[in-house]
């Protein structure tokens, strides 16, 4: 087993989760490297439903090391409900979970700020998960940080530094936003709590990752969110404020780029978004509303309807050059099972141009209508489907299709929510 990075390639949301616990099997490591709570990746195991936030996927397979990289946002209350839950479901948690000691803290001010921001943006707001993502990132940059690697000091040395950085929020709150400023003493009591709890599992990345960089371990790399989320490459303000794509990899754990191996890209056989900002493809009647209860559309982490639409090419095509994807897998085909035909859009229409690539950085995107090309459905589910021939021709069809036009291989296809529902074609899917 070669190392792997799974990247998502739409707006999140694709099914990596899945794809994780799949490839997971025989590896050392999963590792973690963006984002925080506000990814949600949820795992069908038999009639158990794992919904994670925080903790890699890698959990539910045992002996796999999974670490929660330096460039993640945590937040140390959920990080400790997530431990104890699983761990309650016979999940062996604390013998397999290590934490970047460089990671970002997640303080309960950056959750009230989110919400307060956007509830001042109203019309405009961005429609965030409310986790407090954006403003614990904003006091990464600005230094203001605190980081894991903190609950390792001195319990005296954690509540005052909490305390501090409490009452330091409580100003912005108060003046700017004319909230209730938040309980300094009681969070930064907790914070000592939680720092027992979680300290013994904080390391220095460097040293643990040495095996990875070394080429005696392997590892896999669990993106959250997707390509068209990330903060510099994807749809700008509407985006999350970590860096989704190949290049928070290297940032989020401080491993070189010869570690990183094959890059694969997760992509819907259609096309979901949560939160606002554009969507060309987006599907506003009753196909959409079809999409969203065949494919239980529904956020994971904010149980917000998803609005879905139809599978964006140019997008997805950006997604493989921006990445270098170098393997497709195409989560949901059976989703699409019950629609009677199956769209794609293979460019956009743009005052009177006719595009065949994803505009970047010119707000031109909100004004793009898709040029689609149909598809026929097909006769027959592919749910029960387990290798390549048994598909339905029509969806394979469509897939040969998408394979062509992304330049990249697929190399795998899944149709259900079950670990076995996963149908392998590493040579891809043209024959
Ligand atoms: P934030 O990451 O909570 O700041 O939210 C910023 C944008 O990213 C919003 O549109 C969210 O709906 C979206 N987003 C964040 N995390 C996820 C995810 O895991 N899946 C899908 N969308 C997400």
């Amino acid at each position: 087993m070669d190392n792997r990075v799974i990247i998502g390639g739409q707006w999140g949301d694709e099914g990596k989760g899945k794809v994780v616990d799949a490839l997971s099997e025989g590896v050392d490591w999963v590792i973690r490297y963006q984002g925080g709570a506000n990814a949600g990746h949820t795992i069908f195991i038999g009639e158990q439903k794992h919904v994670l936030h925080l903790v890699p996927s890698g959990i539910l397979r045992p002996g796999v090391k999974c670490l929660l990289g330096g460039g993640m946002v945590i937040d140390p209350w959920s990080l400790r409900d997530e431990i104890l839950a699983l761990e309650q479901r016979g999940v062996e948690v604390r013998g397999h979970l290590q934490i970047s000691a460089s990671a970002h803290m997640l303080m309960p001010y950056h959750q009230r700020l989110d919400e307060l921001r956007e509830g001042r943006l109203k019309r405009q707001s961005i429609g965030t998960t409310g986790k407090g993502i954006g403003p614990a990132y904003l006091d990464k940059v600005q230094r203001t940080g605190m980081r894991m690697g903190d609950l390792r000091l001195p319990p005296e040395h954690i509540e005052r530094k909490g305390i501090e950085k409490i009452l330091s929020a409580n100003e912005l709150l108060s003046e700017f936003y004319q909230a209730d400023p938040l309980p300094s003493r009681v969070l930064a009591e907790e914070l000592v709590v939680l720092a027992k709890f979680l300290a013994p599992l904080i390391v220095d990345p460097h040293q643990v990752l040495r095996p990875v960089r070394e080429g005696r371990e392997t590892a896999l790399f669990e993106g959250a969110q997707g390509t068209l989320l990330d903060i510099d490459h994807g749809t700008y303000p509407f985006v999350t404020s970590s860096n989704c794509t190949i290049g928070g990899v290297l940032t989020g754990t401080g491993l070189p780029p010869k570690v990183l191996g094959e890059i694969d890209g997760i992509f819907k056989a259609y096309l979901t978004r949560v939160g606002n900002g554009p969507f060309p493809t987006e599907l506003l009647g009753e196909e959409g509303e079809t999409l969203r209860e065949a494919g239980g559309e529904y956020g994971a982490t904010t149980g917000r309807a998803r609005r879905c639409g139809w599978f964006d090419l140019p997008a997805a095509r950006y997604a493989v050059d921006v990445n270098g994807i170098t393997g497709v897998i195409i989560t949901k085909l059976d989703v699409l099972d019950i629609m009677p035909t199956v769209k794609v859009a293979t460019g956009y229409e743009l005052d009177d141009e006719v595009l065949d690539y994803f505009p970047v950085g010119s707000g031109a995107l909100s004004r793009c209508r898709p040029v689609y090309r149909e598809f026929p459905g097909w006769d027959r589910p592919s749910a029960p489907c387990r290798a390549l021939a048994d598909l339905p021709s029509a969806a394979r069809k469509y897939l040969e299709f998408l394979e062509e036009q992304l330049g990249a291989l697929i190399i795998g296809v899944s149709v259900g929510r079950e670990r076995e529902q996963m149908i392998w074609t590493p040579t891809g899917v043209t024959t």
